[in-house]
């Protein structure tokens, strides 16, 4: 048996992608390695959404070469693949920067892996595939999955025809692309035969579904969960990331409607200046985002919110940073998550003039400062609640098990090892800074 290690780096969706080429490489003889020193292929799946992310990719790149040589002098080798975004963005780059590198795969050909493993094998040097091929790798990819605990992702769109100013994701994911309801569905079901309790349904703009329905129909994402809800045995749905833009009155409504769709909404903001919102070129201002709110919150009260900012970005004056943090104020988050402006070459906002990294700086540190306030009171108010918990893992302690609240939380609960895959009462008893202790209420299998 030969022995695979995949590093993913980036978002849920390189996640998802990473399980898909375990499972697309399982049927060749490879089963997962502990280290890259014990593997015979290592897989780098790689994000280009910063700059940081990018150069990582070639730090682990040298280690890998090194390993690669050591092995060579044993008479063994070590297949390196670099995969995703870096590969999509610089592939021709990445060869030439790295001779030890022997595959590289972009994130909507990688079900040709095997076809590519096979042509090295036949001594046909290396293999780079970062066309964007005319057929559905989703219909190419196995349909035999491995599953690994109760909540897992699904990916149901791909790829961005929103252009952001700052963004590469249209360039690494493509246009736009929906999959079909029926083969969503598929998958859905198959991952619940498989005892999956909790599936988040991914896409980089997942609101903006339109995948063709059973009726023939363009069916939008409020569409799509309400089917996947009528799944017997998955108990929560999930969608992540979504954007202000695709934010229908339908899905705004299932927030309310959809039992199984958990109380919880990333809707990235990036800014609170609609200056900067422009220069972004998000489709949107802030009125219009606190009008979706506003709709969201009285369609489910209670609601999470979380959201992606961006300081830093051309253009931006205290004033502009200062709008951030009122419309930071004025929402209060449960959890968000915020980034310097990092210039991604080939996106028009690169080409602008740029803030001073110092002045970036010390506006991260003051919106990250609010933001982990807001996190902070989010969680303490939980204390002493009652919520339903997804048990997904063993916990560090004996018979401990850990899940996540519907706020996706972490939970953990002793004594709790033997619910794993159950959702069960817990009261939460003790708020800790990274997760929430909780109690069992009472054991009635679910
Ligand atoms: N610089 C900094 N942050 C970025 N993001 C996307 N592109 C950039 C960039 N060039 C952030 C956005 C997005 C999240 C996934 O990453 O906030 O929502
Ligand atoms: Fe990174 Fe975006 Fe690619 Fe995900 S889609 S890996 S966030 S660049």
């Amino acid at each position: 048996m030969k022995k695979l290690y995949i590093k993913t780096y980036g978002c849920q969706m390189n996640v998802y992608d990473s399980h898909r080429m375990a499972d697309l490489l399982a049927p060749l003889g490879y089963g997962p390695a502990d280290t890259p020193e014990d593997a015979d292929m290592v897989i780098l799946n790689t994000c280009h959404i910063r700059e940081k992310a990018a150069e990582k990719v070639y730090s682990e790149l040298g280690k890998l070469k090194h390993i690669k040589t050591a092995r060579a002098h044993e008479g063994r080798s070590l297949q390196i693949a670099v995969a995703g975004c870096v590969a999509q963005a610089e592939g021709k780059e990445i060869m030439a920067r790295q001779p030890a590198v022997d595959m590289v795969v972009g994130p909507q050909s990688y079900h040709r892996l095997p076809e590519m493993i096979a042509k090295i094998a036949r001594g046909s040097g290396r293999a780079l595939e970062t066309d964007f091929p005319a057929e559905d790798k989703f219909d190419r990819l196995p349909e035999d999955q491995a599953v690994e605990g109760p909540a897992a992702f699904l990916t149901v769109q791909e790829g961005c025809d929103k252009f952001c100013t700052f963004c590469v994701v249209p360039y690494t994911r493509g246009a736009e692309f929906s999959r079909p309801v029926a083969q969503v569905e598929k998958e859905a079901r198959y991952l619940v035969s498989r005892g999956v309790r909790e599936i988040t349904l991914l896409g980089q703009n997942v609101n903006a579904y339109r995948g063709e329905g059973p009726d023939g129909e363009a069916w939008t994402l409020a569409q799509l969960l309400d089917r996947l809800a009528r799944i017997e045995g998955l108990a929560r749905l999930r969608y992540t990331t979504s954007h202000p833009r695709d934010m229908g009155e339908d899905l705004i409504r299932a927030h309310g409607e959809v039992e199984k769709l958990m109380p919880h909404l990333h809707l990235p903001v990036q800014s609170g200046s609609d200056k900067i919102l422009h220069a972004m070129n998000r489709g949107h201002t802030c009125e219009a985002y606190f009008e979706i709110i506003e709709r969201v919150r009285n369609a489910r009260p209670g609601i999470a919110l979380s959201s992606d900012f961006i300081v830093g970005f051309p253009g931006e004056t205290d004033a502009d940073f200062d709008a951030t943090m009122v419309l930071v104020r004025r929402i209060g988050y449960a959890q968000s998550f915020s980034f310097k402006y990092s210039p991604r070459p080939g996106t028009p906002a690169a080409s602008m003039k740029q803030i001073p990294e110092t002045v970036k700086d010390e506006r991260l540190q003051a919106l990250q400062a609010l933001l982990t306030e807001q996190a902070s009171a989010f969680a303490r108010g939980c204390a002493g609640r009652v919520f339903d918990v997804l048990f997904e893992k063993p916990g560090r302690k004996n018979g401990q098990a850990v899940g996540r609240s519907p706020y996706l939380q972490p939970v953990h609960v002793d004594g709790a090892a033997s619910l794993i895959g159950e959702v069960h009462a817990v009261r939460i008893a003790a708020v800790l800074p990274n997760s929430l202790k909780g109690e069992l209420v009472s054991i009635v299998r679910a």
